[in-house]
């Protein structure tokens, strides 16, 4: 438990924050399924991203972890297998909180000449297997629910033979396709996935700077397609991670809501496939400035934000929905606190799938912001909130989620009173010094 006052002074200063959590996964993955060694910098030592480098582990994957002497940077080395070097692990493969690690891995497991078994934490059990179950099994893969519900555990028969396909994938999940893509590098003909829109795009660009054939296609009307064609060998190489613009939003939020706010986040990934937040915050009227520009494959900046009075449009609303939800779903839990802070009615839409994150979120957020005394109510696929009724201090229960913790300790800033973060010890999945970091900039 963590208690946290309503913020005394504005937040000033200059931070870091750690490397992208999506980047991370995809770095070892992709450096164990490549020959040679994958050398990565800013890699997010948390507890999602250490449970992708156990599982691979336990394929027989060996990673170093090193800090060199010279400059102090840590360096996760991995000395990759290729496609077909993995050994038969030699117990369930264990994936934590982690969606990304279950989903991703599921379409290398699909693909091996051995069997296994992948399960991950009480949360993963409940979470739906069926949307990469399906195109699995359709490639030719051998892969059930032990349980039968759907869920993981999931077990992969070993020794099918893959062929490509062609997938509409129903919601854009850059997990759905990655799975897909990963075990269409080992099928026969190529994989094509639709999604109704372009989903974070992080395992394209790697895939391809790696050596793999795979680009998007994006349509006028903006759902995307993403092509691989395999037989192209994956070469390790040098992977900069850049800051995790999901950790930096939490910050970014704070620096909104507090007055005479000033802070400056140094490094972030800004892909934009994942800043939809810093184009919803600007039209709010986020005084919001981008520095330093690089316009690599991953485009990343300085972001700093300013303490802003935000707005609605002419009906006094603010709407988020549609092709945005993609590009910033996990950050709409603290975008709805930032909302109802504002003197306006923010409405999310389109975004079911905050159902069947690490928690419900939809439910989780509307809980806490009431209980702090938030005017909001649950829809089907999102919310609406009622913004500018003053919030007041209280007990909140994460679910275990460590995007509804660091969500809370933001909201907490801005509320009378003491909250009370209670399972706050959640936020190691993602961001484990974020309450350090908070505080330095208190
Ligand atoms: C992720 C994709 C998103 C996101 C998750 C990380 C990834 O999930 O919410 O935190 O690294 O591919 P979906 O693919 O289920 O939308």
């Amino acid at each position: 438990m963590i208690a946290l006052d309503k913020a005394a002074k504005p937040l000033k200063g200059d931070i870091f924050v750690p490397g992208d959590k999506s980047i991370s996964h995809r770095s070892i993955m992709f450096g164990a399924l490549a020959k040679g060694t994958t050398e990565v910098t800013g890699f997010l030592e948390s507890a999602d991203c250490l449970s992708t480098i156990d599982c691979f582990k336990k394929l027989g994957v060996e990673i170093e972890h090193t800090v060199r002497p010279t400059h102090g940077v840590p360096t996760i080395t991995v000395h990759g297998k290729g496609l077909h070097g993995f050994k038969a692990p030699d117990s369930t493969l264990y994936t934590g909180n982690s969606g990304t690690t279950t989903r991703l891995m599921s379409g290398i497991l699909a693909a091996q000449p051995f069997d296994s078994v992948i399960t991950g934490d009480m949360s993963i059990e409940k979470r739906p297997m069926g949307r990469i179950m399906k195109p699995l099994s359709s490639m030719g893969a051998d892969v059930v629910s032990v349980m039968g519900n759907g869920c993981a555990p999931l077990r992969f028969t070993g020794g099918r033979k893959l062929r490509g396909i062609n997938y509409h994938s129903p919601v854009a999940s850059a997990q759905v396709k990655s799975c897909i893509m990963l075990a269409g590098l080992y099928a026969e003909g190529d994989s094509v996935v639709y999604e109704p829109a372009l989903s974070r795009n992080h395992t394209e660009i790697m895939l391809a700077s790696f050596g793999a054939d795979i680009h998007n296609e994006v349509a006028r009307d903006g759902s995307a397609v993403a092509i691989l064609h395999p037989g192209m060998p994956l070469i390790g190489r040098k992977v900069n991670v850049p800051g995790d613009i999901s950790s930096a939003a939490y910050f970014i939020v704070a620096a909104l809501m507090v007055p005479g706010s000033e802070v400056l986040i140094r490094n972030v990934g800004i892909n934009k496939t994942r800043a939809g937040i810093l184009n919803v915050l600007s039209q709010m009227g986020a005084d919001i400035t981008l520095l330093n520009v690089d316009e690599s494959s991953e485009p990343k900046a300085d972001i700093l934000v300013k303490y802003s009075e935000l707005h609605g449009n002419e009906n006094n609303q603010f709407i988020i929905s549609g092709k945005e939800i993609p590009t910033m779903i996990d950050e709409l839990p603290v975008v709805a606190v930032l909302a109802a802070t504002g003197n306006f009615d923010t409405i999310i839409k389109d975004a079911a799938e905050l159902k069947v994150k690490e928690s419900n979120r939809i439910d989780a957020v509307v809980g806490g912001l009431k209980s702090m005394g938030c005017d909001l109510e649950a829809t089907d696929d999102g919310m609406i909130i009622h913004g500018g009724k003053p919030l007041k201090g209280a007990d909140i229960n994460c679910y275990s989620d460590h995007r509804i913790a660091m969500s809370f300790a933001v909201a907490a800033l801005a509320a009378e009173g003491t909250t009370r973060i209670l399972d706050d010890e959640c936020v190691g999945i993602s961001y484990p010094t974020f309450f350090k970091d908070l505080q330095g900039l208190l």
